[in-house]
């Protein structure tokens, strides 16, 4: 093309005055300049992509940076761990433990687990630390329980739970500390749960199962970025501490046959945010609790201002979100919004029984969708599972639960409040609920339920409670708020 326009352009130049000769030149001139500048920009983009396409090998093959966070850091390998899955890293991680605690004055460190499995007997994190697990990073809890230090019960469960006497301590445990984060690039802490699950199931163990990740009586705990799987027991367990927040975390135990994996166990804290995580175990995946009956009541730590928020969570065996059954201490103030759950057994769970004493009270509920569940949201209060002495006459308060925007499919009864003459329920309400059974009747059952319904709500809700308008006027009174529908047989 631009060989073509050259030759028309020169062999029409000698018909032409001066001027005009010396403003083809020019044009001739600009027209080359266009050419080579147009090369030289093709040139350009070619060169920038193939920088962009090394570049974004580069970024692929390359392991992430780990993010430093605190000004001092280590390598788990300057203890001496080797990450071969067979040789026990307690003592590194313990020296590492150690090096840190003596930083506290000056911020704490950061302690980095690289790529690798890294077996361990249980240790201990301290004040002011950031154990950061890399991508590909595993932590792997030993199977041999002889490596698992006992423990005294903790003082709202009076014994161990299990048995009596001591339990065994968690694989990654804290009391009375302040400022610790566990996060990193989505590496893994792996309890190794299976020969737990087998041995609790033939019952060979002597003591209650420890959790995974323990930490009590502790402030200001950051949980963040990680996988969590296979944990003996409850997976995640701060016991009385405040300012908690767990965020971005993946939990997996098998769906069946990993007893009493609860996912996250809130037990008697304050102030706690868990967000945008995904959760599938083989028990409840989130439990709110504060102690069990006569030990409870004595420790009188409630569980409060607890927000749950963009969670997907599952349970085949049991529930998506519980309170109690220990609720001893008193459970108050939890939101829970924008959660999916899924093929579960139920969705969201209140359980409670007479000699639990303290009460559950102003807990809301927005946005909850249920997808494949036999009941959707179910409060029982004859949930009679008791220590040896506890007293029948403790009788807690059920009060101020609010269920706003439920929806789902799939569920065979999305509703079941089962209160009773002991403890009935009271000041609930449901806004904005729409709910697809697959079941005929019976889909809302009540007994012993106060509270009311406002705007359309599918399906239709019990007599027991009163019907209010989109607008909140009162459209009828229930005069029924004692009866009873239960119907267990589904
Ligand atoms: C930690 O040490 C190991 C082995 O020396 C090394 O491969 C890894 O890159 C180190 N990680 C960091 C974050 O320094
Ligand atoms: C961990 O800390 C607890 C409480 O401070 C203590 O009883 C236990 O012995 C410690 N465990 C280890 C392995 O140091
Ligand atoms: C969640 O964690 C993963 C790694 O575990 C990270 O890549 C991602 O950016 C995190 N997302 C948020 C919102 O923090
Ligand atoms: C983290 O790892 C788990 C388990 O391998 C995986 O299911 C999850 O999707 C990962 N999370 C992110 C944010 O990559
Ligand atoms: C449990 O106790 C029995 C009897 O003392 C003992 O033989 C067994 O080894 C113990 N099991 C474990 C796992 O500690
Ligand atoms: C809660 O803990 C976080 C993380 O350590 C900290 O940044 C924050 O200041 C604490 N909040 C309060 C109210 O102490
Ligand atoms: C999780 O990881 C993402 C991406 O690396 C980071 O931006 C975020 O701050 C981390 N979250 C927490 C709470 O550490
Ligand atoms: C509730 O806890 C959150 C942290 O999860 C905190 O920001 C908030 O201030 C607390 N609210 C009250 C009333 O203590
Ligand atoms: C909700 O949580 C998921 C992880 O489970 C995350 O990928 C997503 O970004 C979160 N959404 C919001 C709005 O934070
Ligand atoms: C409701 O929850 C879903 C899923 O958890 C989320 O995608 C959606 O943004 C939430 N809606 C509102 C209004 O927050
Ligand atoms: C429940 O909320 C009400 C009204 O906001 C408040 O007065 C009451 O103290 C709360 N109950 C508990 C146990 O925090
Ligand atoms: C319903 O039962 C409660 C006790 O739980 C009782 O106080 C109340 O009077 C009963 N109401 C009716 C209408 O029978």
């Amino acid at each position: 093309m631009v060989e073509v326009f050259s030759s028309w352009w020169t062999s029409h130049l000698h018909q032409h005055p001066r001027w005009l000769v010396g403003l083809f030149t020019t044009r001739r001139t600009l027209v080359f300049l266009l050419w080579i500048v147009g090369l030289v920009m093709v040139f350009w983009w070619q060169s920038t992509s193939v920088v962009s396409i090394v570049f974004f090998r580069w970024r692929v093959v390359a392991p992430q940076p780990d993010s430093v966070m605190r000004a001092a850091v280590f390598n788990l390998t300057d203890f001496g761990a080797v990450g071969d899955g067979k040789t026990l890293n307690t003592g590194a991680f313990e020296r590492a433990v150690v090096e840190i605690s003596k930083l506290r004055e000056k911020g704490g460190g950061q302690l980095n687990v690289p790529a690798g499995l890294w077996l361990t007997a249980p240790f201990n994190l301290t004040s002011h630390m950031t154990l950061f697990l890399a991508n590909g990073a595993v932590i792997l809890g030993i199977e041999d329980e002889s490596y698992w230090q006992l423990m005294p019960p903790l003082p709202s469960y009076g014994y161990g739970r299990e048995h009596n006497g001591p339990r065994y301590g968690s694989l990654i445990h804290g009391q009375n500390l302040k400022d610790v984060i566990i996060t990193g690039h989505n590496g893994t802490i792996n309890g190794q749960g299976h020969s737990w699950w087998t041995k609790y199931k033939k019952k060979l163990l002597n003591y209650t199962r420890g959790p995974l990740v323990q930490l009590m009586r502790s402030n200001d705990i950051v949980i963040s970025n990680i996988t969590l799987r296979d944990s003996p027991f409850w997976t995640l367990h701060p016991y009385d501490c405040n300012n908690v927040t767990v965020s971005n975390v993946t939990i997996l135990a098998p769906v069946t046959g990993a007893p009493n994996t609860d996912g996250i166990d809130r037990d008697s804290c304050k102030n706690v945010l868990i967000e945008n995580s995904y959760i599938c175990v083989g028990d409840d995946a989130i439990a709110i609790k504060s102690g069990w009956d006569q030990y409870g009541i004595a420790y009188g730590h409630p569980s409060t201002n607890i927000t749950l928020r963009n969670l997907t969570v599952r349970s085949v065996v049991s529930a998506g979100v519980s309170i109690g059954s220990e609720m001893s201490g008193g459970v108050s103030n939890v939101l829970m919004e924008n959660l999916i759950v899924w093929d579960s057994r139920r969705g969201i769970r209140i359980k409670t029984a007479p000699g639990r004493g303290a009460y559950v009270q102003n807990i809301t509920c927005q946005n909850v969708t249920f997808h494949n569940l036999r009941v959707g949201i179910v409060i029982k209060t004859d949930y009679n599972e008791h220590p040896p002495g506890f007293d029948p006459k403790s009788l807690p308060i059920i009060k101020n639960i609010s269920f706003v925007g439920i929806h789902g499919h799939d569920v065979l009864v999305p509703v079941r409040l089962h209160g009773s003459e002991e403890i009935p329920i009271k000041g609930v309400s449901f806004r904005d609920v729409s709910v697809q059974s697959s079941y005929n009747k019976h889909v809302f059952q009540c007994s012993y339920v106060e509270g009311r319904a406002i705007g359309p709500i599918f399906p239709a809700p019990c007599e027991n409670l009163d019907i209010y308008d989109e607008q909140g006027n009162v459209v009828m009174r229930s005069e029924s708020q004692n009866k009873t529908n239960i119907d267990y047989r589904i």
